[in-house]
């Protein structure tokens, strides 16, 4: 049984796409055809991806023939390829978060357990981008004390708002350097140069926004158990990165000094203990691993503990996608 692969990548010009792509590049799969997807602004366009040179085809291009696509487009598109993937019966890796909410599907997090080969489902769906983190973080920590509640403060960089919210991020910040009328935001609700406020969406009254809604139902999902979870998503001005300030109280003690030895061994995980160099949003950017910190007690409750947790969502993300495909794909299709 061969094991070269014919992959697609859906919004494979886009910050996720790429992410994904780099990985793919440096994983054990083989591939002997890639086929990157995007929109008609990058007909035209090549993609390099080891001794290949993809030219990128657009919605008009069939799946038929496929071995796996992946799906990093925003919702509604990935959604569409899904549907002709599955007609198709190609199979589908969602890292889009186009499908996280269907509680018909179980969520992908390949260093929890990858599903075997022999597994029939042609779909894996990876959890929505500030989940993943937090998962990686939480998880562990239940497994080792069990958890009762967590509540936090999710920070995140205009590269949650893809390519455009970076670019939209820097012409105002170039504005207002000038002393310049910033641009309308067209990617974030309200301008986010220099600024900081929670993530907007569509907040009902007094409720979570649905961006918090979804990492909150996701993460519950994720844990083992039936914990509280309430976090806030704030949008901070930085190009990049995620950030947590996290609050948890376990069921069991657990002192800071076992936490952080649980967490120096999870998988996906890297324990941050330098003094110095601080545990900031840049320092994760680039990196396939979750950094966490700061591990502390909570004075304000029984078997409280506070860290900070720092990630690149994006390559988080797309690592856990290619660690699915190589898990799903690695030894025969
Ligand atoms: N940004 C994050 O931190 C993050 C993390 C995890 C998941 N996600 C999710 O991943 C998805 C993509 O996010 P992103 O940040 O990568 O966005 P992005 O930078 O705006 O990239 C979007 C990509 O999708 C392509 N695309 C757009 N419409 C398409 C269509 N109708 N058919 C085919 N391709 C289409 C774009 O092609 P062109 O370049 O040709 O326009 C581009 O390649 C979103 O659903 C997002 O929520 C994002």
């Amino acid at each position: 049984m061969t094991n070269d692969l014919c992959i697609g990548v859906i919004g494979a010009t886009g910050a996720l796409g790429s992410e994904v792509l780099a990985l793919l590049a440096e994983s054990s799969l083989h591939v002997k055809q890639l086929v990157p997807i995007g929109t008609e602004r990058s007909l035209g366009q090549e993609i390099e991806f080891r001794d290949l040179l993809a030219p990128v085809e657009t919605d008009s291009v069939s799946l038929r023939g496929l071995d796996l696509v992946f799906l990093c487009a925003p919702e509604a598109a990935s959604m569409k390829f899904a549907q002709e993937a599955l007609r198709a019966e190609v199979a589908c890796i969602d890292v889009s978060g186009a499908l996280c909410e269907s509680p018909d599907v179980e969520l992908r997090v390949a260093v929890f357990g990858v599903p075997a080969a022999s597994e029939p489902s042609p779909l894996l769906v990876a959890p929505p981008g500030a989940c993943l983190p937090l998962a990686l973080v939480l998880r562990p920590l239940e497994e080792a004390a069990g958890l009762r509640r967590v509540t936090g403060t999710v920070l995140e960089g205009a590269s949650s708002g893809g390519r455009q919210g970076i670019e939209s991020l820097y012409r105002e910040t170039v504005a207002l350097f000038n002393q310049e009328e910033p641009p309308d935001p067209t990617v974030f609700p309200r301008p986010v140069a220099f600024d900081c406020g929670p993530i907007a969406g569509d907040p009902d009254a007094e409720g979570p926004t649905d961006r918090e809604t979804r990492t909150m139902d996701a993460l519950r999902r994720l844990l083992l158990g039936d914990a509280g979870v309430a976090l806030t998503h704030v949008q901070v001005p930085t190009f990049i990165g995620f950030g947590a300030s996290v609050a948890l109280e376990t069921e069991r003690l657990l002192d800071p000094t076992l936490a952080e030895a649980v967490l120096g061994k999870a998988a996906g995980v890297e324990r941050w203990d330098d003094p110095i160099d601080g545990l900031t949003l840049r320092a994760a950017a680039g990196r396939e691993e979750v950094l966490v910190g700061r591990v502390r007690q909570d004075p304000s409750c029984q078997n409280g503990l506070l860290l900070w947790i720092t990630a690149d969502v994006l390559r988080v993300a797309a690592a856990n996608a290619v660690r699915l495909a190589v898990g799903r794909f690695g030894q025969h299709h």
